[in-house]
């Protein structure tokens, strides 16, 4: 039995979070992954998912991976580093080449070069792709192909969804984390990697929403038949909430986020109108009697708020009301409790709080929401290189090939590029 780390690292704007995850393979080279540690620090020095300070982001990484090595009791060099931000967008593109072979067989190569072109296609000069993710392609005209390898044709067209986010953001994100001396197996827009821990494929298959409501950001990540459909960042998040608690209630964000973490409530109707506390028994200076309906009047607007945002956006790609799996959502703000009714009630569609779906011996952390980011960035890692080894071998024996994450990963530059960094 031989056993392996993988490290997903989540750089969020309250906390630093790692998810270490260990592989152990068996005789017949199967592997299995169990959640063995989580760990979380608060976060200094970012803000929406972009850098304000990059001694700060040093210095919280640093103290995230020694909490991390001390609790598995060996070195971390390497980890799946997932990053989010308004600044990141996803766009269509696509790829056309022609068949390399004589033959007119598609190769593996084929269907990297088809990507590769789309990538060219989108690449603007202050953007940096994250991912390149194939929707479908189509070979001499006919669409609707998952995975052309072993096909025969002409000219191959690859139709994408591009991640990209500001060349100058990511430069600092990657700066920070190869300043602490971790290396970046890959760069992952969070969304992704936490949509990977709290559905399952055939939630992705039917089609379905998934709302990462972090601390200054709400990320969004639609897929259908499988594949990714859209993805955006909304600037919301539940720090928005504390905010306008504290500004109701004229309390400081620390005694506003304690009322909003132990009573809060998203829906006042189900809210005991009776119900009342005292401000001084959550910290504030003077004692005021406050009634628990007011407060969560104050968290059903910005909830509101929100959900039409997400809803504005599900419209634009004509999914409003249309997603038979519904929206699951996940991140620090889908634990106040209400969330999931008043989103039935404002995106008419299914909801429900998704929780990291993996083995682990620290259920009570690993399947908290806050914790879906970090332990989806190790899933997505342990897909990622199960695929490439699947492949490695398949263009040995030059079979069929899988498209979806290893091209991705194959395609994707931001290794590559910033490498440069390491001292
Ligand atoms: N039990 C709870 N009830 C209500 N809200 C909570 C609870 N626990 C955490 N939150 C809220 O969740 C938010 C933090 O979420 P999370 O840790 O997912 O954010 P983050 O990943 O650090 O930020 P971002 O993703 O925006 O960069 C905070 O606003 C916090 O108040
Ligand atoms: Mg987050």
């Amino acid at each position: 039995m031989k056993e392996r780390l993988l490290v997903g690292l989540d750089l969020g704007s309250s906390s630093v979070r790692v998810a270490i995850g260990q592989l152990t393979f068996s005789n017949d080279q199967r592997s299995v992954l169990n959640i063995i540690g989580v760990t979380e620090i608060p976060s200094c020095g970012i803000s929406k998912g972009c850098i304000s300070s990059l001694e700060d982001v040093v210095s919280s990484v640093s103290g995230a991976l020694e909490q991390s090595e001390r609790l598995v009791g060996v070195p971390i060099q390497e980890a799946y580093v997932g990053i989010g931000g308004t600044h990141i967008n996803s766009k269509e593109a696509k790829g056309v080449i022609g068949v390399s072979r004589p033959d007119g067989d598609i190769r593996a190569e084929d269907v990297a070069r088809a990507l590769e072109s789309a990538r060219a296609f989108i690449n603007p000069a202050n953007q940096e792709i994250l991912h390149v993710l194939p929707r479908e392609f189509s070979v001499d005209g006919q669409g609707g192909i998952k995975d052309p390898i072993g096909m025969q044709g002409i000219r191959l067209e690859a139709e994408v969804q591009v991640i990209q986010g500001l060349l100058s953001h990511i430069r600092n994100i990657t700066k920070a984390v190869f300043r602490t001396g971790l290396d970046i197996a890959e760069l992952v827009y969070a969304p992704l990697a936490a949509a990977e821990s709290v559905t399952q494929p055939r939630q992705r298959e039917l089609g379905v929403c998934v709302l990462i409501i972090g601390s200054t950001t709400t990320g969004m990540a639609v897929y259908e038949d499988g594949e990714l459909l859209y993805a955006s960042t909304l600037p919301i998040g539940a720090d928005h909430i504390t905010s306008d608690i504290a500004i109701g209630l004229r309390i400081s964000l620390d005694v506003a986020e304690n009322i909003k973490r132990s009573h809060g409530h998203s829906i006042p109707s189900e809210v005991d109108s009776r119900d009342q506390i005292d401000l001084k028994d959550f910290g504030a200076d003077q004692g005021e009697i406050v009634s628990l309906q007011y407060v969560s009047e104050i968290i059903e607007a910005r909830v509101e708020e929100l959900y039409e945002k997400v809803e504005e956006e599900l419209k634009k790609i004509d999914r409003s009301g249309m997603l038979p799996a519904g929206v699951v959502l996940t991140g620090g703000g889908a634990k106040l409790p209400g969330m999931v009714e008043l989103g039935k009630r404002i995106l008419h569609l299914p909801c429900s709080v998704g929780y990291a779906n993996v083995q682990t011996s620290m259920p009570e952390l690993a399947l908290d929401p806050t914790f879906s980011t970090s332990v989806g960035l190790v899933l997505w890692g342990h897909e990622a290189e199960r695929q490439s080894e699947v492949n490695i071998r398949r263009s040995w024996s030059d079979g069929k090939n899988k498209g979806g994450r290893f091209f991705s990963k194959i395609s994707n530059p931001v290794k590559r590029v910033f490498k440069s960094f390491i001292p």
